[in-house]
């Protein structure tokens, strides 16, 4: 089969039997244009086989923009790197799960809801006593948020903006609540009796987190900047695993909280939010090996290992991540702020300089992504490395939110039901054995 655009806005697929199909070519506002393949296996029979959905667009989407190539993100036309300067993370969540930034009054409003939130997830405490307390935090995560929908009065209605407001900003204080209560239940403690109350998003939920109920929390406001700052950069990443599987979870019109439960399970693998953990860990391993970072990278080209130089690489950059030269900077105030110095960070430098002059990685286009440095801000505030992808999922749901929302109002939306290329045996007859 070959294929050839007759027209600026046709494409046809021509086999060589001299059959042909055209599609439609649907434009954005800016990116790849698609060809719509509806009707391929009505009119040809063939099906499309794309692995990792690598060129498949599985939605038209209008809340982020990412141009891979030129290292560019937008929130909903907000360049990432403004809203980093100048946003805080609630002014964000309200940005990508309505559209707008926020007025004072909405953000007031956001704030109200977020703090009855707060109280409903409070409840759930028991539930994470009762789990054992080595169990990883993202799984004490997804059972909390599964909890949730057992005390939670919220049917979110998509398609009712002021329900689904109140609803979103119930579940992003809900959330944080949740996430302090995977760290107490792993490394002891109680939660602080309310939340503090900080300038940020990030500083009630470090409050909430190393605070105890004896003590008052005393916010450091550069470590308050810089997480609520990570937690912007993590908001959303438009089709990525973890939100992909979100929205294929509402489009059978499960409900946020169930889609939020898968998501978080996708997120939680180390080629996804696990990464942060890994990196930390692979850092680790490189130093109790004596540091020799060459040898690790002579590791990662030997194809024979599997071994993967975590924090590298993405599907979509093949330039640079944005969100990873901003995290940098951000863990070097953070270093700065604490008067703490990182070994680890010294083999992450050298790291990323020995890969970044390295042919195997070159050919590849395989640069630091945002995970390559946030496992060591979070390391330098204070979290353990079993945290890490905690706080990816607090920083990503308002990304699930947006994208939930958008699948389950999308009148042209079907439940996601891929097909396949059946490679196994033909029919053969039973035989006991
Ligand atoms: N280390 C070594 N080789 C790599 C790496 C890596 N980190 N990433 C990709 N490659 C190689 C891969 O082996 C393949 O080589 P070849 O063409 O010779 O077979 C080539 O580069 C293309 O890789 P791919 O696996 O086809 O690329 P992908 O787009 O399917 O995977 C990725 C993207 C992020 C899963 C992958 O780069 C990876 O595993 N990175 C390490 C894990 C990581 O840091 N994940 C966090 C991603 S950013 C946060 C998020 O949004 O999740």
């Amino acid at each position: 089969m070959q294929d050839g655009v007759d027209g600026a806005d046709r494409v046809r697929l021509k086999r060589a039997n001299g059959d042909s199909v055209d599609f439609e070519v649907i434009s954005g506002t800016e990116g790849a244009s698609a060809f719509n393949i509806g009707t391929l296996l009505a009119e040809s029979g063939l099906v499309t086989l794309d692995i990792g959905f690598a060129n498949t667009a599985s939605c038209a989407s209008n809340i982020t923009y990412i141009d891979g190539d030129a290292g560019i993100v937008r929130y909903r036309g907000y360049p990432v790197n403004q809203l980093a300067e100048h946003a805080t993370f609630c002014d964000v969540v309200h940005l990508l799960t309505t559209g707008e930034l926020p007025t004072q009054d909405q953000l007031a409003s956001l704030n109200a809801g977020m703090a009855e939130g707060t109280e409903l997830a409070r409840t759930l405490q028991p539930v994470f006593s009762a789990m054992p307390s080595n169990t990883h935090p993202m799984a004490m995560l997804s059972a909390g948020v599964s909890a949730l929908s057992g005390v939670s009065s919220d049917a979110f209605d998509a398609f009712d903006d002021s329900a689904a407001e109140l609803a979103t900003a119930r579940l992003i204080g809900a959330f944080s609540i949740l996430a302090a209560l995977t760290y107490k239940a792993s490394s002891g403690g109680s939660l602080p009796r309310s939340t503090p109350s900080t300038s940020s998003y990030a500083g009630d939920f470090l409050g909430n987190l190393f605070g105890s109920p004896g003590d008052g929390y005393e916010s450091d406001p550069v470590i308050e900047r810089a997480l609520d700052v990570a937690f912007i950069l993590h908001a959303d990443h438009e089709q990525n695993c973890s939100t992909s599987t979100v929205r294929l979870a509402g489009s059978a019109r499960a409900s946020l909280l169930s889609s939020v439960v898968a998501g978080i399970s996708a997120l939680s693998g180390p080629l996804h939010g696990g990464a942060n953990q890994a990196v930390v860990e692979m850092l680790e391993d490189i130093k109790s090996g004596g540091g020799d970072v060459a040898r690790f990278v002579g590791s990662v080209k030997d194809r024979q290992s599997g071994t993967r130089l975590m924090g590298f690489g993405h599907r979509v950059y093949k330039s640079y991540d944005p969100r990873a030269a901003i995290i940098k900077k951000l863990l070097d105030q953070v270093l700065l702020q604490l008067g703490k110095k990182d070994d680890l960070l010294d083999i992450a430098i050298e790291l990323e300089s020995v890969a970044l002059s390295d042919e195997y990685f070159i050919s590849r286009k395989l640069y630091p992504n945002v995970d390559f440095y946030t496992g060591l801000l979070y390391r330098a505030i204070g979290f353990p490395a079993n945290m890490f992808t905690v706080l990816f999922a607090v920083g990503r749901l308002p990304g699930w939110i947006a994208h939930w929302r958008e699948c389950v109002t999308d009148k042209q939306n079907k439940i996601g039901r891929p097909r396949q290329l059946y490679v196994g045996p033909t029919e053969r007859t039973y035989q006991p054995q």
